[in-house]
């Protein structure tokens, strides 16, 4: 952080600050798809967050000039973006007395292609959620590394949900559970002595069968959970798979986990088909990826599977237990040929 200038009244800092702050994207392995008012989940959910998918914001506050933001997405200046940002500073205002107090210029860059359909919202609410923590130091005077984390991922929440989840390494709950100490209004790192070797070195490969803007946004897609006759049971069934998944985690049983993440999946995409309006974000090529996937599994037995967002990019998730190469040379001759430009992200879960 940089700090420019020091003109204070009383201490009170007017000058120009500049922060810096880095923060991954994450993949759900059981999702969160439905919401009440103020970001709350109507399910608990689980991620890896990932390693090399990840959003760099620099933002620069000049204090006590009137209240406005621009934003430079990559060098191009984003004005939608901006528009999105302003009303989410009014909202946090609450939480950050001081975040109305000044003019911002925030430029933010990610490390995968734009446009290539990976949820750049994560890891973006999630960079400026850490940055204003940052000022919020200098404003509000620091507290503890475990409390900044905690008010962060609160702030990135009300941002976008699941970017609550993005501020911890490893596996990440978020949603009042029966893991220790997780809530709604945060998200909590799950407990490491509790997850067995072979989930802590994933690969997660990222097809992009689709790049360019997605249909329908994730918000529409929440907002349509409401009227949805299957939610209920849904929320309740996710619920449920934290049973299994604590189970699954903690023994190791890697069959059970290629069991439960691929249900959850699939689950998202056909509560999007039994929305009215019903929608669709899987493709062809998303359809031509799963066969050959379950094809691949019952023909070598080796342990690749997948998991989707809410798009038509396959998330290609296997261990690095010895069956790597194979399961690397499979992908690059069988499944690379349904992606659009031959993309594919290839990250690795953060532990
Ligand atoms: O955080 P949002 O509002 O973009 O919603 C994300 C929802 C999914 O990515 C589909 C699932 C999840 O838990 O991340």
């Amino acid at each position: 952080m940089t700090t420019q200038e020091f003109l204070g009244k009383e201490n009170f800092i007017i000058s120009t600050q500049t922060v810096s702050e880095s923060c991954p994207s994450n993949i759900a392995l059981i999702k969160y798809w439905g919401k009440y008012d103020n970001q709350i989940p109507a399910n608990p959910s689980i991620s890896y967050t990932l390693n090399h998918c990840k959003t760099n914001t620099t933002m620069e506050f000049f204090v006590n000039e009137p209240f406005s933001v621009q934003t430079f997405l990559g060098g191009n200046e984003e004005v939608k973006f901006a528009e999105k940002i302003e009303k989410y500073f009014k909202n946090i205002e609450q939480y950050l007395p001081w975040i109305l107090k000044g003019k911002y210029i925030i430029k933010t860059e990610n490390t995968f292609p734009h446009s290539s359909g990976i949820a750049s919202s994560a890891s973006g609410f999630g960079a400026i959620a850490k940055c204003l923590m940052k000022l919020d130091e200098v404003f509000s005077g620091k507290e503890s590394e475990e409390e900044s984390l905690r008010k962060a991922s609160f702030l990135a929440r009300l941002g976008s949900g699941s970017a609550c989840r993005s501020l911890y390494n490893g596996l990440v709950v978020w949603g009042e559970s029966q893991v220790k100490g997780s809530s709604d209004l945060f998200a909590v790192q799950y407990p490491n002595e509790e997850i067995h070797e072979i989930f802590k070195d994933f690969n997660d490969w990222v097809l992009l069968i689709h790049e360019g803007q997605k249909s329908v946004s994730s918000t529409v897609g929440h907002g349509l959970m409401k009227t949805n006759p299957y939610a209920e049971r849904r929320f309740l069934e996710a619920r449920e798979n934290f049973t299994p998944m604590k189970e699954i985690l903690a023994n190791g049983d890697l069959e059970g986990f290629i069991k439960l993440v691929e249900h959850e999946a699939l689950t998202l995409h056909a509560m999007m088909m039994m929305s009215e309006p019903a929608f669709i974000l899987m493709k062809t090529g998303t359809l031509e990826v799963i066969n050959k996937i379950w094809d691949f599994r019952k023909k070598t037995r080796l342990p690749l599977f997948f998991t989707l967002d809410a798009g038509a990019n396959v998330h290609l998730l296997f261990p690095n237990n010895g069956s790597e190469d194979k399961i690397k040379s499979f992908i690059e001759a069988e499944l690379l040929q349904h992606t659009q430009n031959n993309g594919v992200v290839k990250d690795v879960m953060r532990f």
